[in-house]
């Protein structure tokens, strides 16, 4: 099974969900796109060549069997919540990262210094789902400014415990113009994270190649 066999939505249009969305636009990859503001999320369609359908959340969650969660970490313990059982057969993609504002016009973690919000939104998912830590390791202008780079392909990490749910966000990454590298299972979600050694506002501090990856990791 590949991408193209798979109906893909972008849950959440602010500003992950509206960049990722043009990222996957303009790589021929064709998306639902389910926002809150449904009027917000057509203007973003509308300049996407065709490529975006907007639908409700509801009929996302419906249709899409891979769903990337465009939304903040408490939304997202929400969206399992009030989904449940439906997203029993999906592929959930985890962009988010565990932070809130400090108060000094920078971010704090929101969860526990060894936590990860893949790990704890994993555990709230219905038997049969499976997460797939992706897109949140870059920041918002990043994956504007750095997809379809060349030479050098910018990397994009995932992490996944499910070998084939891995595989199909992969190929998401490559349809949205960067180079999936895989760092390991969800327990290695902390490093691409925010302030985790592989994420871009971590000890990594920037956008890689895919050999700059591979040491790192
Ligand atoms: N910003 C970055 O640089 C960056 C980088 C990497 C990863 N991330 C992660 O990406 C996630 C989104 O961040 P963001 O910067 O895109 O935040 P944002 O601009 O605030 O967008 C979040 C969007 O989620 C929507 N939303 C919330 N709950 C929803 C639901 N149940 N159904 C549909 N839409 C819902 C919000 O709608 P309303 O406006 O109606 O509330 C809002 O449009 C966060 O987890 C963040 O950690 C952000």
């Amino acid at each position: 099974m590949t991408i193209s066999d798979s109906a893909v939505a972008i849950i959440g249009a602010g500003n992950i969900g509206s960049r990722l969305a043009a990222d996957f636009a303009a790589g021929g990859q064709d998306f639902l796109l389910a926002g809150r503001d449904a009027e917000a999320a057509r203007k973003i369609a509308s300049d996407l060549d065709g490529h975006a359908e907007v639908a409700s959340v509801d009929e996302a969650v419906d249709r899409a069997g891979v769903l990337v969660v465009a939304v903040w970490l408490d939304d997202f313990r929400q969206f399992i919540a009030q989904y449940g059982q439906q997203l029993a057969d999906k592929v959930i993609v985890d962009p988010s990262n565990p932070v809130g504002p400090d108060g000094e016009g920078g971010y704090r973690k929101v969860i526990g210094e060894q936590e990860s919000s893949g790990q704890i939104l994993a555990g709230l998912l219905p038997a049969g789902a499976r997460l797939v830590k992706a897109f949140g390791t870059l920041s918002a202008p990043s994956l504007s400014a750095a997809a379809r780079r060349e030479p050098g392909r910018a990397v994009l990490f995932y992490a996944a415990d499910d070998a084939a749910a891995g595989d199909l966000v992969a190929d998401l990454i490559r349809a949205a113009g960067f180079e999936p590298v895989r760092v390991g299972g969800l327990d290695q979600s902390i490093r691409i994270e925010m302030f985790g050694d592989l994420h871009e506002y971590g000890a990594l501090g920037r956008v890689v190649t895919r050999s700059e990856a591979l040491k790192a990791i």
